[in-house]
């Protein structure tokens, strides 16, 4: 008798022969490209059957269909990839953003009003949990070399109520991880990672996760790992995980994770008993709330997914990589004005895209139109300086960050998915050297 894995397969095989849209998803797209007529996206989730009958086969036969045993294997399992004591998966790298500073908050007994320095440059959703916590983002303006905050003035901008450094490398590529870690330790800060952009990034032979207190990643399909949406928080702390996770799970106190929920009396062994001080009766610790919580679970499917993608981690690191070197050198063959940001010689980055800083704007303008119109995805290094927005203009001046207020100007990307294949490099490849000539024309 076939398996739910082998029927799955041949229906997916039938629908993929008909069906362009699933075919694309099925990531059979390479031989059906069509340069100038197809987009190339600028990421996409990097699956193939294998996720789909994750997926279909966690909704088949789950009984409960949210955050179960494939949520609670693949935390595990991530776990165990990335060289974390603990995990707990969240449904978004914003909210794994959110409880990680909440848990770190609780933990290190932070207060409100207590600051974090962090890059006045990147995504928004790295500043708010900091702001939603009651914490002070102290801003520091980047460096052009990298884009990156700058070091100096990340270490100029601590003072006696700092009490973190929140770095989020650019597009997966890492600051001087041994300077930042040096500078926490002397300082008695601690040192938390964004990991949304830089998941398998390493510096100096270690991965970014390793020199952090606690890191966060998203598995939006830009990003390196794709769920479709989804979040992991990390830490070699367990506190901090289980404060991370309760607050993800409503609040509650009860840290039962997968089979364990099976058990008559819970992984504390006393899940009935008298919970409450100041109530005599015996309480199901499901039902106890020791924390302000929020719902942010994930899906058991999204669980199953993350599993399969976590076998491609290597394979996702080193075509990033190729991609990356590629597109580069395409960039200084045709247009040398527009520098590729690249890795620092103790980084080894698994990049989130190619990030390009144009001479001018007028260069940035004409690029990214001639790219767009060529249907090959380009994007902002997303919202720039992030006090030019009008949710963040409160936090501080825009003016203060001068080399920031260049970016949204001057620097874009492009992707360096793995889904990308040879015609499509060819296609970029092609495009610029076209660009190139319109230059000389001009
Ligand atoms: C650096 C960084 N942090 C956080 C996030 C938020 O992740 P998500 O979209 O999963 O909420 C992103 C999203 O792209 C990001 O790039």
């Amino acid at each position: 008798m076939s398996t739910v894995k082998e029927e799955l397969f041949g229906f997916f095989d039938r629908l993929g022969q008909d069906h362009r849209l699933f075919r694309f998803l099925y990531n059979l797209n390479a031989q059906d490209f069509r340069p100038g007529v197809d987009a190339v996206y600028y990421s996409g989730p990097y699956w193939d059957k294998e996720e789909l009958a994750a997926m279909m086969e966690a909704l088949l036969t789950g009984r409960w269909l949210t955050s179960g045993e494939h949520v609670y294997h693949f935390e595990r399992a991530f776990s165990s990839r990335f060289n974390q004591g603990h995990s707990v998966m969240v449904n978004s790298g914003s909210s794994a953003n959110l409880v990680m500073v909440a848990a770190l908050k609780r933990h290190f007994d932070w207060q409100d009003g207590d600051e974090v320095i962090l890059s006045v440059v990147g995504f928004p959703t790295t500043v708010a949990p900091l702001v939603q916590n009651g914490l002070v983002p102290k801003f520091v303006d980047i460096r052009l070399s990298d884009l990156n905050f700058d070091l100096d003035g990340v270490e100029a901008a601590i003072g006696p109520r700092t009490r973190g450094i929140f770095v989020s490398p650019v597009l997966g590529n890492p600051p001087d991880m041994t300077r930042l870690k040096a500078l926490c330790t002397e300082r008695g800060l601690q040192l938390v990672l964004d990991d949304c952009d830089s998941l398998g990034s390493k510096w100096d032979g270690l991965l970014l996760s390793d020199y952090a207190v606690a890191s966060s990643c998203s598995f939006y399909p830009a990003h390196h790992l794709c769920t479709g949406e989804g979040g992991m928080v990390s830490s070699n702390l367990e506190e901090v995980v289980t404060i991370a996770r309760s607050l993800a799970w409503w609040g509650r106190d009860c840290y039962c994770v997968g089979p364990a929920n099976l058990l008559p009396n819970g992984t504390c062994g006393k899940r009935f008993d008298r919970w409450l001080p100041d109530d005599d009766c015996v309480i199901d610790h499901k039902y106890l709330f020791t924390q302000m919580g929020y719902n942010l679970k994930p899906l058991d499917m999204q669980g199953a997914v993350g599993l399969v993608q976590l076998g491609k981690v290597d394979e996702i690191h080193r075509l990033r990589r190729e991609n990356k070197a590629k597109i580069e050198a395409m960039f200084q063959r045709h247009v040398p004005e527009a520098r590729v940001i690249v890795e620092d010689e103790r980084a080894e980055t698994s990049w989130f895209g190619v990030p390009i800083h144009c001479a001018d704007k007028s260069l940035k303008q004409h690029l990214v139109a001639f790219l767009e119109a060529n249907k090959i995805q380009t994007r902002n290094y997303f919202a720039g300086n992030i006090l030019s927005h009008p949710a963040y203009a409160h936090l501080g001046r825009a003016d203060d960050f001068p080399l920031a207020q260049r970016v949204l100007a001057e620097v874009f990307f492009v992707g360096c998915t793995p889904t990308y294949n040879a015609a499509m490099l060819a296609h970029i490849d092609e495009t610029l050297s076209r660009f190139e000539g319109s230059l000389r024309v001009v």
